[in-house]
């Protein structure tokens, strides 16, 4: 056993540790998504980073190398903070639903629905691995533009709740159902507010333009249309304005809104008691990212949809929130191993790790941008400026441009923080690498939630036709 302290921002000079411990940010209502580190970061008598009790330099000897180590208190206390904040705030029913896509697997969709969160999914793979980790079909809410017939068929047979996206799957939805249940499918219904949000065009979803959800100015063809089909049962409605936001208008613009679309609904007879608000809350990627904290996300929400229900007489609906990001983004590491390195005079000194682009396509996705620190190093000053390159064969394959770094030698182990969102999940095979094992930490405890491929697992699924096979 090695002794541990807390290290605080100005005792270390190192800007990315907590400077709260647990306690603290429970009562003083800061939230994971506004660290770097997780919460239980603490930098132990070797001078090397340990998260959730676990020293990151073991953890890659037995584990390999790149690993993503997910930290389950911070994203436990990410889970009871959304939790909290909609029962402090909101004097209606209320429920979290964590958007599986930033990191779907049976670890993850377990620990958040242990918390009391249900689950959204987009798709069969979601939806099916949801089931899997034991979430209840009544915890379920499946997405997507365009889900298949395949998907559509599990997900009534499976009861859970389909946000539907549109016309076509309306009428998809109307044709199968009596084949499949005698009960009637419960639906919400999937609506594009209007409202712009200041992120990355890629991951803006709430503008007129854009792919998702009916058009609102069709909003009374729909309610009439879904009024009349027994088969369907509509309980509510759901808007999600984009990701990664960090402003506060854009979702109560978005509640205001809402609250419109429940008071329409009346007029068709429908009795729409669910509102959902989607996801979006932003978090830390660098030291200058202020996002709100979940609390400061939550409230206005609530104040919104409150206010505006009792001005229209409405009775409070259910409300429904989806976050992704900000639930897990800050609660996972991802280690690497340094290798090689290639200084160009007067241009830029390269150094490189053993993932990339596979096990982080952000950077090359989003332009990203990401802070790592040196686990084997944690208190040696910053007195390199370097830019981490991954493996692939890929120029663009750039984990972090500039990164300020002590000076690294070949099996130092580097750090990228705040990797718990779209990294796994986006993650590929290419140039055939095989996937990154992720451990679990909790209390000087490592369990495998995720086994590092191999390469038979790579070629599993080919076929090599007869005709091409040597004799
Ligand atoms: N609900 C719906 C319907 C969504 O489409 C999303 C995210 C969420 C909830 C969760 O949003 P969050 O709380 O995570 O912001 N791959 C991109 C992010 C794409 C987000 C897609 N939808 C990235 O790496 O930044």
């Amino acid at each position: 056993m090695v002794s541990t302290h807390p290290v605080k921002v100005q005792d270390s000079g190192i800007k990315y540790l907590p400077d709260s411990t647990k306690e603290d940010i429970e009562i003083s209502g800061i939230s994971p998504n506004q660290f770097l580190l997780p919460l239980t970061a603490r930098v132990n008598s070797h001078d090397h980073l340990e998260i959730g009790g676990c020293d990151v330099k073991n953890l890659v000897q037995q584990f390999g190398s790149p690993l993503y180590i997910v930290d389950e208190e911070t994203l436990r206390a990410a889970c009871r903070q959304y939790r909290d904040s909609f029962k402090r705030y909101y004097k209606g029913e209320s429920q979290v639903i964590y958007a599986s896509k930033a990191w779907s697997c049976l670890a993850v969709c377990a620990i958040v629905n242990s918390e009391g969160l249900g689950i959204d999914v987009v798709s069969g793979g979601e939806l099916h691995t949801a089931l899997i980790a034991g979430v209840s079909p009544n915890q379920i809410y499946l997405h997507g533009n365009n889900k298949s017939r395949q998907e559509l068929i599990l997900a009534i047979e499976s009861g859970i709740t389909i946000v539907v996206d549109n016309w076509y799957e309306l009428e998809t939805l109307v044709e199968l159902a009596p084949s499949i249940t005698s009960q009637s499918v419960r639906i919400m219904l999937r609506l594009t507010p209007g409202i712009e949000c200041h992120t990355h065009e890629y991951i803006r979803t709430g503008h007129l333009d854009s792919k998702f959800g009916f058009d609102p100015n069709q909003l009374s063809e729909v309610f009439e249309y879904v009024s009349k089909q027994s088969v369907l049962s509509c309980v509510g409605v759901h808007a999600h304005i984009g990701s990664q936001i960090f402003e506060r208008q854009p979702h109560r613009d978005l509640a205001a809104v809402m609250v419109q679309w429940l008071e329409q609904a009346k007029s068709y007879g429908l009795s729409i008691t669910e509102l959902n608000v989607g996801g979006g809350l932003g978090t830390k990627y660098i030291e200058s990212d202020d996002p709100p904290s979940i609390e400061e996300w939550v409230k206005p929400i609530c104040e919104v949809i409150q206010s505006a229900c009792e001005k229209l007489n409405l009775p409070l609906p259910k409300l429904l929130s989806e976050p992704g990001r900000s639930l897990i983004a800050t609660s996972c590491i991802t280690a690497y191993t340094i290798g090689s390195s290639k200084q160009i005079p007067g241009i830029r000194n390269y150094i490189a790790v053993d993932g990339g682009m596979s096990d982080n396509p952000r950077p090359i996705t989003y332009q990203s941008v990401y802070r790592a620190v040196v686990a084997t190093k944690m208190s040696a000053p910053c007195s390199e400026t370097v830019t981490v390159a991954g493996k692939h064969c890929e120029s663009g394959d750039i984990v972090i441009k500039n990164a300020e770094l002590p000076k690294t030698q070949p099996g130092d182990i580097l750090v990228v923080m705040a990797t718990g969102a779209y990294n796994y999940s986006m993650a590929s095979n290419y140039n055939r690498l095989p996937r990154p094992a992720a451990v679990l930490v909790s209390n000087g405890e490592a369990n495998l939630i995720l086994r590092r491929e191999t390469y038979q697992d790579l070629i599993r699924q080919d076929c090599l036709p007869e005709r091409l096979q040597k004799s």
